[in-house]
């Protein structure tokens, strides 16, 4: 459990998702994808239950996952995971998402949640971090540049957003020179 300085004089507690977060957690999610611009799933296709969220916590507290939370005056204002690859072969891979409530955006709470999750990564030997990004989203691209990932490369219309093709842009960075 860590506390982090904020933009605005604020502070945030960042911390494990823990069962008892289910409900908050998909109110959190459901608000996120009822923006419909941002996130792969559409509001109808996120788990619906209580249950299937506290499952999805529990699968995160397995010892390639982590699920993170970041409360502002006790309540979830963004999220964010991480995914190392389960296999020998994609053992050195680490994937990444993160999401802040439309509120909260702009004052640094996306970037504490990923400097957390990258060094925990590294710290269990991920070697390539990686991430995948709408082209049409400035912001978090923006924040992973920052952070210093790489554009990878690009699959041309891989999303259909709002009866648009959508580019996906694969972003990298490796902690170790290749
Ligand atoms: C992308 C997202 C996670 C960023 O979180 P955040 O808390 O707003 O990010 P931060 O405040 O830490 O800002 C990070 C950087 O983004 C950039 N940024 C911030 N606001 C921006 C804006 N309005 N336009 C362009 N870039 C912007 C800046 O480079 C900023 O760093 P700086 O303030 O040090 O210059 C957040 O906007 C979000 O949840 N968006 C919706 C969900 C989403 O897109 N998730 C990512 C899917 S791949």
């Amino acid at each position: 459990m860590i506390k982090t300085k904020i933009r605005y004089g604020k502070e945030i507690l960042i911390r494990d998702a823990e069962k008892y977060d289910a409900s908050e957690l998909l109110r959190h999610i459901q608000k996120l994808a009822d923006e419909r611009i941002y996130l792969l799933m559409e509001p109808e296709e996120i788990p619906k239950t209580i249950e299937e969220e506290e499952r999805f916590i529990e699968i995160y507290r397995k010892k390639n996952r982590r699920l993170l939370v970041a409360l502002l005056d006790g309540k979830i204002v963004g999220s964010a995971d991480c995914r190392i690859g389960g296999f020998r072969k994609n053992r050195h891979t680490a994937s990444f998402g993160v999401a802040v409530r439309k509120e909260y955006r702009g004052a640094g709470i996306g970037t504490a949640l990923m400097k957390e999750l990258m060094k925990w990564a590294e710290n269990k030997g991920a070697k390539k971090l990686w991430l995948s990004v709408f082209s049409t989203n400035g912001r978090a691209i923006a924040l992973y540049e920052k952070l210093g990932f790489q554009v990878e490369c690009v699959r041309k219309g891989q999303f259909n957003v709002n009866v648009k093709y959508v580019d996906e842009i694969i972003m990298v960075k490796w902690v170790i020179s290749l």
